[in-house]
C-alpha cells in the first residue's frame, strides 16, 4: 500500500513541514472550498466514497457527518497529514498512505470519487485521471475542485508558484479541465468556475463514468 517513490519529494517535504498549521492556516479557503464541492455533487447515504489528496480529512469529515453510515475512503501522499486526519476522523474512514497515479485498489470499487486542491500537484493529471476512472464503477462520479487559471489570481498564483515553489506543479483553465475529463473518457456533466472571496477562484466540475 504505500507508494512513497512516485510521488515528487517536494510534495512530501512540503506537507511534512505545513501538516500542524494546515488547519489553522487555512480554514477559511478548506471549510469553503470543501463545501463548495459538497453543494455540487449528488452523495448518497450508500455510497462508496474516495477522496484523492484528502489531505487532514476535511471532505471526509463533513461526510461522515452528513451521513454517519456512508462508506469513505482517503488517500494521500504525505504521512504527516494523513496522522492529522487519522485523529480527526478516528474510526471514521479508511486512510491510505498512496500516490495518486497509483491507487491501490481494484477497478471498479468506488461510486464516487472526490478532489479538493490537489490537481495542481499532479505532474501527470491525466494519469490520475485514468486511475480515478479505474477505481470507479460505471455511471459513478468524480468531482474536483481546484483553482481556476479563468480567474486572474488563480493565473498569477500559479506563475508565482511555478516558479518559487518546488511542489506546486501548475493550474487549468476551466476547458483545460474539461478537455482532460474527455480524453480520461470522463463524460463532464457539471463545469462551473466561482470565487470564494477577492483571491480565491475556483472550479468545480463533476463528470460520469460512461457504462461499457
Ligand atoms: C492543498 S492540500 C488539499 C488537502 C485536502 N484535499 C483539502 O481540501 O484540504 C493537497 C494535498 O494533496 C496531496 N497530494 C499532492 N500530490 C499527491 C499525489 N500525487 N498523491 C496523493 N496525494 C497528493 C498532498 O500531500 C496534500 O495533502
Amino acid at each position: 500500500m504505500i507508494m512513497r517513490q512516485i510521488t515528487p519529494d517536494p510534495i512530501r517535504a512540503e506537507y511534512a513541514r505545513l501538516s500542524h498549521q494546515y488547519d489553522h492556516r487555512w480554514s477559511f479557503y478548506v471549510s469553503q472550498s470543501v463545501e463548495e464541492t459538497l453543494r455540487r455533487v449528488r452523495v448518497q447515504p450508500s455510497d462508496r466514497v474516495l477522496d484523492i489528496g484528502c489531505g487532514t480529512g476535511a471532505l471526509l469529515r463533513s461526510l461522515r457527518r452528513r451521513y454517519p453510515r456512508i462508506e469513505l475512503t482517503g488517500v494521500d501522499a504525505s504521512a504527516e497529514m494523513l496522522a492529522i486526519a487519522a485523529e480527526k476522523l478516528r474510526q471514521g474512514a479508511r486512510l491510505c498512505l498512496a500516490s495518486a497515479p497509483r491507487l491501490p485498489f481494484r477497478d471498479e470499487t468506488f461510486d464516487l470519487v472526490v478532489s479538493t486542491s490537489a490537481l495542481h500537484y499532479f505532474r501527470d493529471p491525466g494519469r490520475v485521471l485514468a486511475e480515478m476512472r479505474r477505481v470507479l464503477r460505471p455511471q459513478g462520479r468524480i468531482a474536483l475542485t481546484d483553482w481556476c487559471r479563468d480567474f486572474w489570481t488563480s493565473r498569477l498564483l500559479d506563475r508565482l508558484l511555478r516558479r518559487f515553489n518546488a511542489a506546486h506543479y501548475r493550474a487549468y483553465a476551466l476547458a483545460q479541465c474539461a478537455e482532460m475529463l474527455w480524453q480520461a473518457g470522463l463524460h463532464p456533466e457539471l463545469l462551473e468556475r466561482y470565487k470564494i472571496d477577492w483571491l480565491w477562484g475556483l472550479m468545480t466540475v463533476v463528470a460520469v463514468k460512461p457504462p461499457d
